[in-house]
């Protein structure tokens, strides 16, 4: 891969795939990030679109802050999944109080295409994930890019879908296509359907990009098994091997996205003898457009 970039001397941006994803080191987050720095970070997030940091150890109060820096920090409203007394954590771990595997795998919804967040009015910014103990074999992250997703539909697809726009349920990705853990009526209550351009513009780097993923039900105005059709072709036209990042976990990484041009996926693992806990801080961006 191309060669090591140093900003300044503070910092060394690695590109991890042609187009997507870099590395950053250089840097030890639980030292703090100072302003010069974090705008170098900020600007290789909307770079590469995926930042990976090397194993170095985090606490959770120091990731919480690392998240501050990026923007509003949310408060998930599947309240169970909370870390450690940090409500901004949201933690996915298949180990009981005594550290074993439980066999039972914390969050079946993310092994699909999606992007955190969608399913709000105001949508998910970054994403950024420390992984405290990864599975060996499996529980990998894997990402690809929205931006080429959509230049690289033809002209009659872009066409086909300019100005439609699909509402985004997680009621329907997470009870109804999953079924486990279901939400609760208050949960559903506090957020309900909303829609969303399935094309929008980055509102930081101008660039149009598709917007879909698993939460994603139906299509405005469209009938709805019409709408599903549509929705599912362009989420599976959306992936490209030369445009995706496959990520294999290490213990003590952490992971930062950008999920107003990113989808991303967990692999599958053995929930029954490998042991994954990770803990997820999303920063809240902005109403799509
Ligand atoms: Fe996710």
């Amino acid at each position: 891969m191309s060669s090591t970039i140093d900003v300044s001397g503070r910092l060394a941006v690695r590109p991890l795939t042609p187009k997507l994803g870099a590395e950053i080191s250089g840097v030890t987050l639980a030292d703090g990030v100072p302003d010069d720095v974090f705008r170098a970070i900020y600007a290789a997030f909307l770079r590469y679109q995926v930042l990976l940091f090397p194993p170095q150890d985090l606490p959770p109060a120091r990731q919480v802050a690392f998240g501050r820096q990026f923007g509003e920090v949310q408060v998930h409203v599947m309240s169970q999944y909370h870390a450690d007394g940090h409500p901004e954590l949201y933690r996915l771990s298949n180990l009981d109080a005594n550290g074993n595997p439980t066999g039972h795998h914390p969050d079946r919804g993310t092994l699909a295409w999606h992007t955190d967040g969608s399913w709000q009015r105001v949508t998910g910014q970054a994403t950024i994930i420390y992984g405290e103990i990864v599975p060996e074999i499996g529980g990998e992250t894997h990402f690809c890019d929205m931006y080429g997703a959509y230049e690289r539909l033809d002209a009659s697809w872009k066409a086909r879908i300019a100005g439609l726009r699909a509402v985004h349920n997680l009621d329907f990705s997470r009870t109804r296509r999953h079924g486990e853990d279901p939400m609760t009526e208050e949960q559903k209550r506090a957020k309900p359907p909303v829609d969303h351009p399935i094309v929008r513009t980055h509102p930081e780097t101008g660039r149009k990009c598709l917007y879909l993923g698993d939460h994603a039900e139906y299509i405005l105005g469209m009938p709805y098994d019409e709408g599903r059709v549509l929705i599912e072709e362009l989420n599976a036209l959306a992936v490209h091997s030369d445009l995706t990042y496959e990520h294999r976990w290490k213990a003590g990484e952490l992971l930062v996205w950008d999920n107003r041009c990113v989808m991303h996926r967990a692999t599958a693992y053995d929930p029954a003898t490998q042991r994954r806990v990770v803990r997820r801080c999303t920063v809240l961006g902005e109403v799509p457009v």
